[in-house]
């Protein structure tokens, strides 16, 4: 399972799946190239660090989906780069035909709520807004409807009294860490 990892931001998810390739748990899974589409984002410098090859890739000019030409060229750099699997972490933008279709099933997304509870941009903070006494995290494979395709694996965080915004958030985010390495294994392996 040969796998490039898109996206937008810090990356630690991007961080903790390399930690965990480089760990050897990671099963048969393979990360081979991350693309970005915000230029400088600190999710290229997690590739140098691991020594897989990261890139800023033209997006087009809009801010929450591709123009279908920039959706086609990161198609092909995907597969040019050897991946047949994409993991979507931390990746700011809503896919559509062109990447759907070169990677049918094959494209997986962390979402920081338990859907289909909070899809959408800030998950964390619509349910903490929301006052839930548990929220999580889901890995999900990724089709046309935003944070709607079918759930792979969750994982639950408690919001407790003592709680703050910060606090519940980091809570999710450990629990991120935790479970896209997990799911990518399990897949890897044919167990998810
Ligand atoms: C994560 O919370 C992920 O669920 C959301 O964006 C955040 C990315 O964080 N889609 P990072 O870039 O992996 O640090």
């Amino acid at each position: 399972m040969k796998f490039a990892i898109l996206g937008s931001g810090t990356g630690s998810n991007a961080e903790a799946i390399l930690k965990a390739y480089r760990a050897g748990t990671l099963g048969k899974a393979e990360p081979v190239a991350i693309f970005c589409d915000i230029p400088g984002a600190k999710i290229l410098s997690h590739g140098e660090t691991y020594g897989v090859p990261a890139t800023f890739l033209d997006p087009g000019p809009f801010k929450t989906k591709f123009s279908p030409e920039r959706e086609a060229a990161y198609a092909e750099a995907i597969k040019a780069a050897g991946a047949d699997w994409i993991v979507l972490a931390g990746f700011m933008r809503v896919l559509k035909a062109p990447l759907l279709e070169a990677f049918p099933d094959r494209i997986i997304n962390l979402h920081p709520s338990l859907l289909p509870s909070f899809p959408g941009l800030d998950g964390i903070g619509q349910a903490w807004r929301y006052g839930v006494a548990v929220s999580g995290c889901t890995v999900h494979y990724v089709n046309s409807a935003v944070d709607g395709g079918a759930i792979i694996d969750q994982a639950v965080v408690r919001r407790e009294k003592t709680d703050t915004p910060e606090s519940f958030a980091q809570k999710i985010h450990a629990a991120e860490h935790k479970i896209l390495p997990d799911v990518i294994r399990r897949i890897s392996l044919g167990e998810a």
